[in-house]
């Protein structure tokens, strides 16, 4: 079967073509427009998808050399993320598949991104292959889900303020960093000491309110930006320039440690012996180093897809469309889905917990 998948539910334009199981392209494009103003402007984004999605399907089409007319199914993002920015990709996918009159099938972005360890392309790490405990971290969401072996899944536990990738983007953009911080502060902290200052670890067991931390799988990371912030304005501008390094190493530290306790605790929690990384933030080198040092110790085997299929792309769209096809989703002739902005409204479109 042959699926293009499309993607544009925030900064990146993505298209990709999956066939027979196998991904022959994936082009990312990602907006440079918001550097200048720290974060992603929605409208900006908009615009940007519109003016680049031709060219990229094209390419992704071209690369695989399949033809437009040997397609089986095209998917795309229906949300959550911006709601302009899913609708530009959502409305060429959909106008797309009524042209070439073959099915459409919608996807929910998150969903995708916890789906993306079975991606195989690239990655050291094997396929997930019966239950497991997803860690997705993103710019815009943390979660902790237990996914059941017929793709079913249960959310866990989420962020009750901040997502992993924010607390990334914003204490680096404190530190003078362009956005998006995360790789930035990556890169950084190669050459840092993460034990430099010590930033709180909420709802853990290092934490003050270590009674609330047992059994509890949520996260809370707006604590860490008040005491980035607060540590920060007590400093001079010269002492933060000499430690940039350290103080990335130390936020990046603080971070890392509650996303892999958290996990490992959750799959201990649940008898289930793997665990899988996806999102954005599980690029992190620092994060992936850390979760096979854990998961080495506690026994549990690892399951992450290539850095490239763990922030924002269209590959995971036509896989998680493979799998659902595979396992008897009706793929349908509809044309009118209707994009949403978050993750629950999504969640319960499609029948989800
Ligand atoms: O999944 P993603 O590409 O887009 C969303 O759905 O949000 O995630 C983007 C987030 C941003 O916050 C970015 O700073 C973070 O992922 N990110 C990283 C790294 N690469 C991307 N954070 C830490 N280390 C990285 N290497
Ligand atoms: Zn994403």
């Amino acid at each position: 079967m042959n699926i293009l998948g499309i993607e544009t539910s925030c900064d990146e334009t993505s298209a990709a073509m999956l066939c027979h199981g196998e991904v022959r392209s994936n082009v990312v494009s990602s907006q440079r427009c918001h550097t200048l103003f720290g974060g992603v402007v929605p409208e900006l984004a908009s615009r940007e998808h519109e003016r680049l999605i031709v060219a990229i399907v094209e390419a992704a089409v071209t690369e695989s050399n399949i033809r437009k007319n040997e397609l089986d199914v095209i998917a795309a993002t229906a949300g959550p993320g911006l709601i302009g920015a899913v609708m530009v990709g959502l409305c060429f996918a959909q106008g797309m598949a009524y042209a070439l009159k073959i099915p459409f099938v919608p996807v929910n972005h998150i969903e995708a991104h916890i789906f993306s360890p079975f991606i195989n392309e690239g990655s050291s790490y094997p396929p997930p292959e019966g239950r497991f405990v997803s860690l997705t971290v993103s710019g815009g969401h943390t979660l902790l889900s237990l996914v059941e072996q017929d793709l079913s899944y249960r959310v866990i536990g989420r962020t009750l303020d901040d997502a992993a990738g924010e607390a990334f983007d914003k204490t680096g953009k404190m530190l003078g960093l362009p956005y998006p911080a995360g790789p930035v502060i990556d890169k950084l902290a190669m050459s840092g000491n993460p034990a430099f200052h010590l930033f709180p670890r909420a709802l853990t067991s290092a934490s003050q309110s270590s009674k609330n931390y047992h059994g509890n799988f949520d996260f809370s990371f707006s604590g860490l930006k008040t005491s980035v912030l607060t540590w920060l304005q007590k400093q001079s501008a010269e002492y933060i320039e000499a430690h940039k390094a350290d103080i990335a190493a130390s936020i990046q530290s603080a971070i890392v440690s509650v996303l892999v306790e958290k996990t490992i605790a959750a799959a201990r929690s649940q008898r289930i012996k793997a665990v899988s990384m996806a999102g954005g933030v599980s690029a992190n080198s620092a994060l992936r180093n850390a979760m096979k040092t854990a998961c080495d110790k506690a026994g549990i085997t690892l399951h992450v897809p290539a850095a490239v299929y763990s922030t924002d792309n269209a590959a995971m769209i036509a896989t998680l469309a493979s799998l659902k096809l595979s396992r008897g989703m009706r793929a349908e002739c509809r044309y009118n889905i209707a994009p949403y902005a978050s993750f629950t409204a999504g969640a319960r479109k499609a029948g989800l917990k």
